[in-house]
């Protein structure tokens, strides 16, 4: 059985866990493993984790079983417009469903917040996980950067209105 929980404060172990677990698994062949490192270190990090729920950014962990195994994150970035960052789940889970709950979790949530209201998302073109945020109806409204420091990745923005 899935389940979703918005994490605490006290999740923050198990997001840093969980993060150090997916993120390299979901980037592989899109990121270089240097790449990589300097975002778990600049996302990822306890601290970073720890700040960014202070400043805001709301995660939700799924559990498979018991187990936990994906993970999402939301920030409200205007009044009614809010980023959802990527979704990771465990890459021996996939197709389980995971992934959908966690979507499902998101948009539940910033209905809950204000409504009408868009949820955009800013992903690779290259991303092997780009088929399932727009098989749930995201669409490509713009080109972007993500200034990650020492290097800048060229991404896209998708988005999903709710109403
Ligand atoms: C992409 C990802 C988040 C989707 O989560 P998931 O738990 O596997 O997705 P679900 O089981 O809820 O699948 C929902 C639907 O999307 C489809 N789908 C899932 N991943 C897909 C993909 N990469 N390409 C095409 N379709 C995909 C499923 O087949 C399913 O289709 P259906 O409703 O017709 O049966 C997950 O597969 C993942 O983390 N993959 C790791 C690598 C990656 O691509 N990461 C992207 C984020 S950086």
């Amino acid at each position: 059985m899935i389940t979703v929980r918005k994490a605490t404060n006290d999740d923050v172990d198990i997001l840093q866990k969980l993060a150090s677990e997916l993120v390299p698994s979901s980037f592989k062949g899109v990121l270089t493993t240097a790449q990589i490192d300097f975002m778990l270190d600049k996302l990822y990090s306890q601290q970073a984790l720890s700040d960014a729920i202070g400043a805001g950014t709301d995660y939700f962990i799924a559990t498979f079983n018991g187990e936990d195994l994906g993970v999402v994150s939301v920030i409200q970035q205007g009044p009614n417009l809010f980023l959802m960052q990527k979704i990771y789940v465990n890459e021996h889970y996939v197709g389980k469903g995971i992934g959908t709950a966690l979507f499902t979790a998101v948009k539940e949530y910033v209905r809950s917040k204000i409504l009408p209201c868009t949820i955009e998302l800013i992903i690779n073109a290259h991303n092997p996980g780009l088929e399932f945020y727009k098989k749930k109806g995201m669409q490509k409204v713009r080109d972007t950067g993500l200034d990650m420091g020492d290097f800048f990745i060229n991404e896209e923005v998708y988005s999903l209105e709710l109403n």
